[in-house]
């Protein structure tokens, strides 16, 4: 919890007041297209207590808006929201302990200024913190095609220490609809950042095979 105090030191007891208690993470939406999988990540976020703190870039608004008609505020599962340009949010000092941060979905604008190390704004702030703190960091970047500047800072960060795990249904479980296709790879997401889920079809082999 956030704690205002006259020397300003409470919001470093806010932060040791969570580590070691409940998950926290930074959940980032930028302006990309898959707003489904925002919505799908926070339900499984939400089953498991997870605290989400999240941030949305201008952008991000504007397409939940165009993609899901929803304001932000009408997102369920968000613990804390943080202003794009607040730099005395907890996200933007390494001091303040997260488990993980996951940006999703990622624009290739925002991946350009996490690759080139660029704080333009609190997401990228807290991006960049991730990795200096070696902290888990997953971009779910979206964009096609891509060209060699969008694969190069893909690179670029895959190598400074982020999970580069773009937005790709997979078919061979059958979704059922589009939202089990988004469920599916929002479970994938906490996969990789150590969340267990539940409800995720598995891969467990073709049972007549030999
Ligand atoms: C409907 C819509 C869909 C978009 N989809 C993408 C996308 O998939 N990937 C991308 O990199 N940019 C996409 N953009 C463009 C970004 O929103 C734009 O480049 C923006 O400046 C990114 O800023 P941000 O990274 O701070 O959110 C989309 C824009 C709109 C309006």
């Amino acid at each position: 919890m956030l704690l205002e105090s006259a020397d300003g030191s409470a919001w470093l007891v806010g932060c040791e007041e969570t580590m070691n208690q409940t998950k926290k993470i930074i959940l980032a939406i930028t302006g990309a297209t898959g707003m489904l999988y925002v919505v799908e990540l926070l339900g499984l976020l939400q089953q498991q207590s997870i605290e989400v703190h999240a941030i949305i870039s201008d952008s991000g608004c504007k397409v939940l808006d165009l993609e899901l008609g929803k304001k932000t505020a009408e997102l369920q599962g968000v613990s804390h929201w943080f202003a794009i340009g607040d730099f005395t949010a907890p996200m933007a000092s390494g001091s303040c302990r997260y488990d993980a941060m996951i940006v999703l979905p990622c624009t290739v604008g925002t991946l350009g200024a996490v690759a080139a190390g660029f704080s333009g704004n609190l997401i990228h702030r807290a991006a960049d913190v991730s990795l200096k703190e070696r902290r888990p960091l997953l971009l779910a970047v979206r964009e096609t095609p891509f060209n060699r500047t969008h694969i190069v800072n893909m690179m670029t960060v895959h190598d400074a220490g982020a999970i580069i795990c773009p937005p790709m249904g997979s078919f061979y479980n059958k979704p059922k609809d589009l939202q089990e296709m988004a469920r599916n790879f929002a479970a994938r997401v906490c996969d990789q950042i150590g969340i267990e889920t539940t409800g995720l079809k598995r891969w467990e082999g073709i049972e007549d095979a030999g």
